[in-house]
């Protein structure tokens, strides 16, 4: 476990450090929250603001270097960290998580099932593994993950639980060629659902759905348009920015603000909620779609 003074981290998120000002919006500091998939993007930038809002933070990743990575970067923070990497679709690897976090005498109170992946490709062109993998990863992911750090929160009568939706999870969505990815949302919004109901009324659980954020997850997904539709991925990349009603993508760090109030004392009477974080997606979608109708 690592567990250093704060000192610059370099990194990129706008809402800046304590050494530019950076007061903490919230007040974690009695908590210990686990993070899935947060060797980048979202996850990371959730790990480094529930640290710098004062929570311990566990960070998990398949991929061992970036869990490594992000942990040290939460110790430069200021926080408690500790790397758990393992692959959250496989009960075993669920199962070495949770031992580590035991190994290493910390209770999870704030749980983020972040990790995920996806893929831009029609329906009909989908193979077996696309859908095992996208349902494997983000559905079943956060149902074992769920399992095996719930029952901890039930025993201590508190815990706060957050999943990553996505705004095309909502009915009317006008997304096309992410059915495996579509599916295994709206599977976690469900799962969510259910999981308020039965973990109620210690424990809150709420998913937060993003619109467009410019991680590596949405840069491989402009390229994989590009190619399939015959055009340039700026391109691509320049016509999702033009139909966000704010005008630009979303940070990873404005997702990580709303995850982090969903933990806050502020947030202890939401649960079962599904909070888009969308810059507006899909209502301009939608009005694009009747202007062209
Ligand atoms: N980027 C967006 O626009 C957007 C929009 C809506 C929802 N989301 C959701 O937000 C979450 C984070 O997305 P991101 O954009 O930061 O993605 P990303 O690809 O940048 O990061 C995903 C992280 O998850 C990790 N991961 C993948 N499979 C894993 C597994 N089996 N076990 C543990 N870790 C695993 C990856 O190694 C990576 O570090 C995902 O659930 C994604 O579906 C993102």
């Amino acid at each position: 476990m690592l567990s250093l003074a704060p000192v610059e981290t370099g990194n990129t998120e706008h809402h800046g450090t304590e050494h530019h000002g950076f007061s903490p919006p919230f007040d974690l500091r009695e908590h210990t929250a686990l993070v899935t998939g947060a060797g980048r993007g979202i996850g990371r930038a959730t790990a480094h603001l529930l640290a710098r809002c004062g929570a311990a933070v566990v960070v998990n990743d398949v991929c061992p270097d970036d869990a490594e990575k992000t942990a040290f970067e939460v110790a430069e923070l200021g926080s408690t960290s500790l790397a758990a990497p393992g692959d959250v679709s496989t009960a075993g690897d669920v199962d070495r998580v949770r031992e580590t976090v035991a190994a290493a005498g910390l209770d999870i109170d704030l749980l983020v099932n972040n990790a995920g992946v996806s893929t831009y490709r029609p329906i009909l062109d989908c193979t077996e593994q696309d859908w095992d993998r996208h349902v494997d990863v983000m559905a079943k992911g956060t149902f074992l993950m769920i399992r095996a750090f719930a029952p901890g929160m039930v025993a201590r009568r508190f815990g706060r639980i957050v999943n990553l939706g996505s705004y095309v999870a909502q009915r009317n969505c006008t997304t096309r060629n992410f059915g495996p990815y579509c599916a295994a949302k709206f599977a976690v919004v469900g799962l969510t659902e259910v999981a308020a109901q039965e973990l109620a009324p210690h424990i809150t659980v709420n998913a937060v759905g993003p619109g467009d954020v410019a991680t590596e997850m949405m840069e491989r997904e402009w390229q994989e348009e590009g190619t399939l539709r015959g055009i340039d991925p700026a391109a691509v990349k320049q016509s999702y920015r033009e139909r966000l009603l704010l005008g630009d993508f979303e940070h990873p760090a404005d997702v990580a603000g709303a995850i982090a109030f969903l933990c806050s004392s502020l947030a202890s009477h939401i649960t079962g909620s599904h909070f888009i974080i969308s810059g507006g997606l899909p209502h301009t979608l939608a009005a694009t779609q009747s202007q062209l109708n």
